[in-house]
């Protein structure tokens, strides 16, 4: 099976430089709109944090009054606890509001990062999609932006409270009991520089798992993709032990890092703890001597408590904010690429009539610059006539449309419809004009209505269906329980070739298109449904300009003009009689051999 880059590699991480940071500044111009509602986000995360940080000290108090030490304003264990539970209250409510407003900041803005990137997937040109795979472009808009939104409210919001908590928490206890503080400040830092340097490590060994376990994954991926292949070659087996391995590599790599992880935490406990114990017994030695009231001492491993938590909590931020830059390099890296329209005005056609001049056209695809696709290809095509394409496969049929569709820009030459340069029109105003019927019809997931509405969204239930009469559809179409709501695509009713032939054929009829493209449209189709659609077909080419890519003899016959289409260039062109005659011709010779085919 083909070697693909594994869409589910967890995402890189980014330096958390100046210049790095300024790429999720990028993705704040989502959030701009939004910016009272962030503010109150802010406002109602720092209250409730000093809520919070307020509690130690009253509690402290409260210690006080029970056992007589000190002196306060409120009198009595009752009034304190009272107070206390006060604190709590107001802490909840701006709790809530926190998650609220900043919901409705990240919801909001997220939303509208969606949106701007959607549109730009559905602009941007088809030689973008020549390079990119689906699955990364989808986890662009999955994945990525909800890395950000993660980042954007829970991140954001941590970060800041734990900034709070650290530094007014620090403050208060150097403000209250200095000598104990100073003492907690002596042995953290190395907790904290030890805790680091073996929580890097141990980071490193958990990428390592997700890297094995995103290839077991490829593995699924693909099985899955295609499983009538699996099937088909009896290859479950062989799938179910390459699966096995994969799972085994991903066992062994994450039972090697949770030994070290155990070992870690071990320590970690042990250091923390042991840090805390050394705090308390200086603090219970300064209590003894009469230097610090018991309050004080509870107070102060409250805070304690809190600043460690809160040291522990912005490491783990760290790696959060470096996969969001990230996240948000890619997305931006999209919504900055050009996109070949806009989504802003309104569709409107342009009236053509649908005359069409290929001038000395050279074109390679730019995924593939050295290989030149069409060289010097001069072709034309009156208002309202039937031309044929034929030529072997790979000749460039189907790329000579996709130049008329202006899929891709020809390298040399122009492409004249209506006597003028088609890169002069207005991109979508000049492609509602074009109508596509192709050799595999795609069906969206939806009803057959709505399938067929797809050519013009806006018509009548009377023109689908006459539509799909005139595509020859209408009759399997009722023959549905559900008639034109059945449901298709891909959690539909499977229809056949030809019936899906058909349904793009009354999609093409309602779009009504000056110039009609039909791209090998009755290849795939058993004779009695190639009659069908052909039936369907010959009303649809009616009075336009169409382009028929076919390899039936029955389908190219009845073709004003033939182009043979060999080595990049139009090698013979002629009506079907004119052609035969040259029996040298590859033409001739292509009907020779259908003949014989036919027998
Ligand atoms: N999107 C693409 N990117 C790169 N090469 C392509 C692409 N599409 C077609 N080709 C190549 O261009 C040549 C002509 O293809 P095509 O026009 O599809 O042939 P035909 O329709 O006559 O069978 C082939 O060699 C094909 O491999
Ligand atoms: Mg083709």
């Amino acid at each position: 099976m083909a070697k693909r880059r594994d869409p589910l590699k967890p995402e890189e991480k980014r330096k958390l430089s100046k210049e790095n940071l300024s790429k999720l500044a990028g993705i704040f111009h989502y959030i701009l709109p939004y910016r009272w509602l962030f503010i109150a986000g802010i406002t109602s995360l720092a209250l409730s944090s000093l809520c919070l940080l307020a509690f130690p000290y009253v509690a402290a108090r409260l210690i006080d009054a029970a056992t007589g030490a000190g002196e306060w304003y409120l009198r009595g264990v009752n009034q304190i606890a009272l107070l206390l539970l006060g604190i709590l209250l107001i802490q909840a409510v701006f709790s809530f509001l926190r998650v609220y407003f900043f919901a409705q900041v990240s919801e909001r803005s997220m939303a509208d990062l969606r949106r701007s990137l959607y549109g730009r997937f559905v602009s941007l040109p088809m030689s973008f999609y020549d390079s990119q795979r689906t699955g990364e472009l989808l986890s662009r808009i999955t994945s990525d932006v909800s890395q950000l939104q993660d980042t954007f409210t829970v991140t954001l919001a941590e970060f800041v409270r734990q900034v709070l908590t650290l530094t007014v928490g620090t403050t208060i206890i150097f403000y209250f009991t200095p000598k104990l503080a100073l003492f907690m400040l002596a042995t953290f830092p190395v907790i904290v520089v030890l805790g680091m340097l073996f929580g890097n490590f141990i980071r490193r060994l958990s990428k390592q798992i997700q890297d094995e376990l995103a290839r077991a994954n490829i593995v699924v991926e693909e099985t899955l993709q295609s499983i009538s292949m699996v099937k088909a070659f009896t290859s479950e087996r062989y799938e179910t032990q390459r699966y096995s391995t994969a799972l085994n590599r991903v066992v062994a790599t994450a039972l090697k890092a949770a030994s070290y992880r155990g070992a870690f935490i071990s320590f970690i406990i042990s250091i923390l703890f042991g840090g805390m114990v050394a705090v308390v017994w200086y603090g219970a030695l300064l209590v003894q001597g009469g230097e610090m009231q018991v309050g004080d001492l509870l107070a102060f491993i409250m805070y304690m408590m809190f600043i460690g938590g809160s040291i522990a909590g912005l490491g783990d931020l760290y790696g959060q904010l470096q996969k969001a830059i990230g996240a948000s390099e890619r997305v931006l890296q999209i919504i900055s690429l050009p996109g070949e329209m806009t989504l802003e005005e309104p569709l409107q056609r342009l009236p053509l009539n649908g005359s069409i001049e290929y001038r000395n056209i050279g074109f390679a695809y730019p995924t593939r610059p050295e290989v030149e696709v069409l060289q010097n290809l001069k072709l034309s095509i009156c208002s309202g006539e039937k031309v044929a394409l034929v030529g072997h496969s790979g000749a460039g049929k189907s790329t000579i449309v996709q130049l008329l569709l202006r899929f891709y820009e020809p390298e040399q030459g122009q492409i004249l419809v209506d006597g003028q340069n088609i890169n002069t029109y207005d991109l979508s105003a000049y492609r509602a004009n074009l109508g596509i019927v192709p050799q595999e019809v795609i069906l969206f997931g939806g009803s057959i209505r709505e399938n067929i509405a797809y050519g013009r969204p806006q018509a009548t239930e009377t023109e689908i269906r006459e539509a799909a009469r005139k595509a020859n559809a209408l009759q399997f179409i009722e023959n549905f329980p559900e008639g034109f709501d059945t449901l298709v695509g891909e959690r539909g009713v499977k229809l056949s070739g030809g019936q899906r032939q058909r349904i793009a054929i009354a999609r093409a009829i309602l779009k009504d298109p000056k110039i009609l493209i039909l791209d090998e449209a009755t290849s795939s189709l058993d004779a009695e449904s190639e009659h069908l659609v052909q039936m369907a077909l010959d009303e649809l080419m009616h009075g336009r300009t169409t382009i028929i890519i076919a390899h039936r003899l029955a389908t190219i016959r009845k073709a004003d003009r033939i182009y043979v289409i060999s080595g990049g260039q139009i090698a013979e062109s002629g009506t079907h009689e004119e052609l035969l005659h040259q029996p040298e011709g590859t033409y001739a010779n292509l009907v020779r051999l259908q003949l014989q085919e036919e027998g």
